[in-house]
């Protein structure tokens, strides 16, 4: 494997930007391929295996046809779902898979009333269930939000605020700690604070970012280029103008900020 191959991202579509963001100030040398599954978001609603069926095909595309040395799943539900077999079946490609910060809230304020967003597919995982109840601490919501990365990933800016309101209203005031537990949910970290006040966000794009450099570092498969390195996004969109507006999004998001 050439360390100068790129990286591989894959999500159920422009979520896994947050992501990217994390790891390009790491590794900026680096050359990326990101895998956006539009035409089959969202991944939350999903049966395992329409997850793990996904995932493989994506990974297939990544690493054996893009020649990829490492792939990030850049999205909670498919790490949750997929990591474990995409593993087995590619013992060789670095896999790193994203999960919600909840034991990074835990760290940070043990006692703190906490909120766990993430899609069902991740809450009802048991990969998940295992993190959670190693760091439960009595004082967390843990909130299924369905149908909330789709809106995200349409824009809908309006429906976002209303569901927002309705979803996370009742813990204004009551709230210290958000985890974000799905890659989309950064993208919305202003509209939550406008339902929630000030409030603590946590999410795993620093950590996993971390870990695929540390990953790379010691397999020896850290890029030898100088200059800085180019992302080919990829969307599966049925059309040319939806995989054009989906491109646009994810290139202006990465260089937004949504803090
Ligand atoms: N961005 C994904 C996650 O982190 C999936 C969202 C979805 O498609 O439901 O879970």
């Amino acid at each position: 494997m050439s360390s100068n191959a790129s990286i591989g991202f894959l999500d159920s579509g422009i979520g896994g930007v947050t992501v990217m963001k994390e790891a390009q100030k790491l590794l900026p040398n680096e050359n990326y391929v990101y895998f956006s599954d539009s035409v089959n978001n969202p991944y939350g609603d999903k049966t395992d295996s329409e997850i793990i069926e996904r995932c493989f095909e994506i990974t297939r595309l990544l690493v054996d046809t893009k020649g990829c040395k490492a792939v990030m799943l850049a999205c909670n539900t498919a790490s949750a779902k997929a990591a474990a077999s995409l593993r087995k079946a590619y013992p060789d490609t670095p896999i790193i898979a994203i999960e919600p910060a909840y034991k990074m809230a835990y760290d940070n304020n043990p006692d703190g009333f906490t909120l766990v967003m993430a899609t069902r597919g991740t809450v009802n995982s048991e990969k998940f269930r295992r993190l959670f109840y190693t760091y439960y601490n009595h004082r967390t919501a843990l909130l299924s939000c369905v149908g909330l990365a789709d809106l995200i990933e349409q824009d809908r800016q309006e429906e976002l605020a209303q569901y927002l309101e309705k979803t996370l209203g009742r813990y204004r005031g009551k709230a210290q700690n958000v985890v974000l537990g799905c890659t989309h949910y950064p993208l919305a970290k202003r509209q939550i604070r406008k339902v929630l006040g000030d409030v603590n966000f946590f999410d795993g794009s620093y950590g996993t970012s971390k870990r695929l450099a540390n990953v790379l570092a010691e397999k020896d498969l850290l890029t030898e280029r100088t200059e800085h390195g180019e992302i080919e996004f990829i969307d599966s969109s049925p059309s040319l103008e939806q995989k054009a507006q989906k491109k646009e999004r994810f290139f202006s998001l990465l260089e937004e900020s949504y803090d």
